[in-house]
C-alpha cells in the first residue's frame, strides 16, 4: 500500500555570538564549574544579546536548512515553529521567519509544548503534510530561554542557553513500512497535573509581566527519565521494532544523567546517542534540532539511519517521533 509521508531532506542551527562558561557564570552566581558539570554535564551555554532575538535565532537557522536543500522560501508552504520565548505576545514568531524568508503563500504558526517543542512541531507538521496540507515545510525550534531566568535562581539559571534548530520537509512516498525513508511515526503526551512542577510565575493573563522559571528539579529529573523512555518504547512497538534497530537516539538535552538514565532503562548504549548538552545547555524546543544539525553536519547521522528524537518538557509534555533518515 502507497502511503505518504514527509522526509526530514536537510537540517540547519544557529546560536548567539556569546558562549558562558561555568566560571564565567560562577563570577556572578553561587555555583562552581565543578557542581555544574558533576551534576548535569553542562559546561557551556550560548546566551543571546539584546539584538539577539528568538526570530533572528530562528531565521538563520532556518536560512541554514534552506540553503542546504537548495531551496528558497517561497518553495515553502508551511512554517511551525516551537518555542516558549517568542518575539511577542502575538503574533506568531513564525511570522516574523515567514516574511524574511519571502514565503508568500501557505501557513506559519507557532506552537508552544516547552522543551518538547520540537517534537510537538513535527507531529503537527508531519500529520499536515500526510493529509496533503502541505508539500514542503520548515519546522523550528527557537529559543532566547535565558530572558526567563531568574538568576538568583542558581537551581535553575545555570542549566539552560539559546539557540534554534530548523528542518526541512518535503512530502514522499512509501509502502508504509519501516524500511521507509522519512518520519515513520510520532507520539504525544501530556499530563497537565504536573504543571507546577515547571512553569513560569508570569504571563499575560496572570501577573501581566513575563516572570521566571519555577521547577522542582528533582520530580522534574524523574519524570523525564520515566517518559522519555515510555515513549521511546512505544514508537519502536508501533513500528514493530526494538531498540537494537535504533542507530542513533536523539534526545532533548536537559541534562547528562537524565539521558545516562533513559538509555539504561532502554538498554541503548551510549555510543548511539546524541549529545550537545555539554555546550549548548538545555536550549528548550531548540535543544533536539541542534543536536540532529550537528549530527547531520559532521557525519554520524546517514542516509538509511533509524534516528529517534525523544523529549519531555513543562507542562509536564513528552513526546517521540521516529525516522529512517
Ligand atoms: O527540560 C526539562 C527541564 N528541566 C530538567 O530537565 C531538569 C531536571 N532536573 C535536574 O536536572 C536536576 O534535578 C538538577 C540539575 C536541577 C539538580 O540536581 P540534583 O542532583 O537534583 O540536585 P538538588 O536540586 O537535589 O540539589 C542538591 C544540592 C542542594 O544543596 P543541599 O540542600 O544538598 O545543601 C542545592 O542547594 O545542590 C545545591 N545546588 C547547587 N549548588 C551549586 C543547587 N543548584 C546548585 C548550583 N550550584 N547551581
Amino acid at each position: 500500500m502507497t502511503v505518504r509521508r514527509s522526509r526530514i531532506v536537510a537540517c540547519g542551527s544557529a546560536l548567539p555570538r556569546r558562549a558562558v562558561s561555568n566560571l564565567e557564570l560562577a563570577e556572578t552566581v553561587d555555583t562552581s564549574d565543578e557542581w555544574i558539570v558533576q551534576r548535569t554535564g553542562i559546561r557551556q551555554r550560548y546566551i543571546a544579546g539584546p539584538d539577539e532575538k528568538t526570530s533572528d535565532l530562528a531565521i538563520a537557522a532556518a536560512r541554514a536548512a534552506l540553503d542546504r536543500a537548495g531551496l528558497t522560501g517561497s518553495e515553502i508552504d508551511l512554517i511551525v515553529l516551537a518555542t516558549t520565548t517568542p518575539d511577542n505576545t502575538f503574533p506568531a514568531t513564525a511570522s516574523r521567519v515567514q516574511a524574511a524568508l519571502g514565503m508568500v503563500g501557505g501557513v506559519a504558526f507557532d506552537v508552544q509544548a516547552v522543551c518538547s517543542g520540537f517534537v510537538f512541531a513535527l507531529s503537527t507538521a508531519d500529520n499536515m503534510m500526510r493529509l496533503g496540507q502541505a508539500n514542503r515545510a520548515l519546522v523550528i525550534g527557537a529559543e532566547t530561554f535565558t530572558r526567563i531566568l531568574d538568576w538568583n535562581d542558581r537551581g535553575t539559571c545555570v542549566l539552560f542557553g539559546d539557540g534554534a534548530g530548523a528542518v526541512v520537509l518535503e512530502a514522499s512516498l512509501g509502502n508504509g513500512d519501516a524500511d521507509d525513508r522519512g518520519i515513520l511515526s510520532t507520539h504525544l503526551r501530556s499530563d497537565g497535573r504536573l504543571h507546577d512542577a515547571l512553569y513560569v510565575d508570569g504571563g499575560v493573563s496572570s501577573t501581566g509581566t513575563v516572570g521566571h522559571v519555577r521547577m522542582e528539579g528533582r520530580e522534574v529529573f524523574k519524570h523525564a527519565v520515566t517518559n522519555m523512555a515510555e515513549c521511546a518504547e512505544i514508537a519502536l512497538k508501533a513500528n514493530g521494532l526494538t531498540v537494537d534497530a535504533v542507530d542513533w537516539l536523539v534526545p532533548h538535552q536537559a541534562n547528562r544523567r537524565i539521558i545516562e538514565a533513559t538509555c539504561r532503562k532502554l538498554g541503548l548504549p551510549l555510543d548511539r546517542v546524541i549529545m550537545c548538552v555539554e555546550r549548548h545547555a538545555n536550549t528548550s524546543a531548540a535543544s533536539v534540532p541542534l543536536a540532529l544539525d550537528e549530527a547531520v553536519t559532521d557525519g554520524r547521522i546517514k542516509p538509511g539511519d533509524m534516528v529517534l528524537m525523544d523529549a519531555m518538557g513543562g507542562g509536564f509534555t513528552w513526546g517521540s517521533a521516529l525516522a529512517r533518515w
